[in-house]
C-alpha cells in the first residue's frame, strides 16, 4: 500500500486526473486478492476531517505524544539539525501544522535559510507558503509543487547554500510497507546529499491492548474514517455499497508488527462499480490501511538499507514515540 499523509492524499484525488486514478485502483483493488484499497483514499474533505477528529481522541495518542516530544525538545532537535551549520528544511506532504510551526520557530532565522514545502496541489502550496511567511516574516518559502513519492526535485543552488533536512513527521512512514518505506528513506537520502539530514517520526511498538484501543476508539471515529472509503465510492464512483453490510475491524498484528484495518462483510453481497459487479463473501474483508510500528532497532535497520545512519532520537517519557535524526551513511 502507498499511502499519502492525509492533507496531501485528499488533494491528490481532486488533481484533474484524481477520479480516473481512484476508479483504476479502486477496480484493481476489489479484483485482486484479497481485496484491498490504498489509505490515501480515505482523505477526501469528509476524511481528513475525520482524521483531525481522530487526532483529538483519549485513545489516538499518536499526534499528541508527537507534539509533546517537540514541544520539549524543539530546542534540542534545533541545535542537532544545524550543529554543521544552517539549514534549508525540506517538507514532503507540505504539511504547515503545529508540528512544522514548532521546528521552524526552534530553528529561527539564523539556522534555517528555507522551508520547502512539495506537494502536488498548487494551489494549496501556495496558501500555506503565504500563511507561513505572514507569521514569520524572517522564513523564506520556497514551495515546489511535485510528488514526493516519485522523487524531491530540490533547487540545486539552494543545496550549495545548507545543509538539506527532509522533515517527515505523523508517523506517515508506518502507513508504507517495508519495501516501500525503504524505497521512500533512499530517495530522501539522494535528496539530502552527503551532508544532510533526515528527521522522521515513528510510532513506536507497545502494549498491543494500548495500540487496538487507538484504531477502535470508543466513539467510533475510526469506523467512520474506515468506511469513508466506501462513501467515496459511492458519491464519486458511483458505486452501491451498503456502508451498513460492512464491519470496521482492526486488530493489531506482532509479528509483521503493524495495525491492520479491514471492513468486513457483513453478509454476502455483490457490489457495483465501473461497470463491473464484486463479489464479496460473509466475512471477506477489504484491506484498507497497514500502520507498521517501529522499535528503535528495527527503524535504524530500516534507515540503514536506506542509506541513512541513525544519530539521535527523542522519545516521550511512556516510550509510545520517536523522533528520529538520520544522517547520510558514510
Ligand atoms: C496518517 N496515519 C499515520 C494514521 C495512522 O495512525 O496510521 C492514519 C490512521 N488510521 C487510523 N487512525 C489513524
Amino acid at each position: 500500500m502507498t499511502p499519502l499523509d492525509g492533507s496531501r492524499a485528499s488533494r491528490a484525488a481532486r488533481s484533474p486526473h484524481g477520479a480516473t486514478a481512484f476508479l483504476q485502483d479502486a477496480v484493481a483493488g476489489l479484483r485482486s486478492t484479497p481485496k484491498r484499497i490504498s489509505p490515501k483514499y480515505f482523505y477526501d474533505s469528509e476524511g481528513s476531517l475525520l482524521f483531525d477528529a481522530i487526532c483529538e481522541l483519549p485513545e489516538y495518542y499518536v499526534t499528541r505524544t508527537e507534539l509533546s516530544i517537540l514541544e520539549a525538545k524543539a530546542g534540542e532537535i534545533a541545535a542537532s539539525l544545524a550543529a554543521g551549520g544552517p539549514c534549508r528544511v525540506v517538507e514532503p506532504g507540505a504539511g504547515s501544522g503545529t508540528k512544522t510551526r514548532l521546528l521552524l520557530r526552534a530553528l529561527g532565522p539564523k539556522r534555517c535559510v528555507a522551508y520547502v514545502p512539495v506537494d502536488i496541489a498548487g494551489d494549496h502550496l501556495e496558501q500555506t507558503a503565504a500563511q507561513l511567511r505572514d507569521e514569520n516574516p524572517w522564513l523564506r518559502v520556497v514551495p515546489i509543487a511535485a510528488d514526493f513519492s516519485e522523487g524531491l526535485p530540490l533547487p540545486e543552488a539552494d543545496a550549495r547554500a545548507a545543509r538539506t533536512v527532509v522533515y517527515f513527521p505523523g508517523s506517515t512512514i508506518g502507513n508504507f510497507d517495508p519495501d516501500e518505506a525503504r524505497r521512500l528513506l533512499a530517495r530522501f537520502r539522494e535528496a539530502i546529499g552527503p551532508k544532510g539530514h533526515v528527521l522522521l517520526g515513528v510510532d513506536l511498538k507497545k502494549d498491543p491492548a494500548k495500540l487496538h484501543a487507538a484504531y477502535n476508539d470508543s466513539e467510533g471515529v475510526t469506523a467512520a474514517f474506515n468506511k469513508n472509503v466506501l462513501r467515496r465510492m459511492n458519491v464519486e464512483l458511483g458505486a452501491d455499497f451498503d456502508l451498513d453490510a460492512f464491519h470496521h475491524y482492526a486488530f493489531y498484528a506482532p509479528v509483521p508488527g503493524r495495525i491492520e484495518m479491514h471492513l468486513v462483510s457483513a453478509r454476502r453481497q455483490v457490489v457495483h462499480l465501473g461497470g463491473h459487479a464484486f463479489t464479496f463473501e460473509d466475512g471477506e474483508s477489504i484491506c484498507t490501511e497497514h500502520s507498521h510500528k517501529y522499535d528503535l532497532a528495527t527503524a535504524e535497520r530500516l534507515g540503514r538499507s536506506a542509506g541513512l545512519s541513525l544519530a539521535d532520537s527523542w522519545l516521550d517519557d511512556g516510550r509510545r514515540f520517536a523522533i528520529l535524526l538520520f544522517h547520510a551513511a558514510a
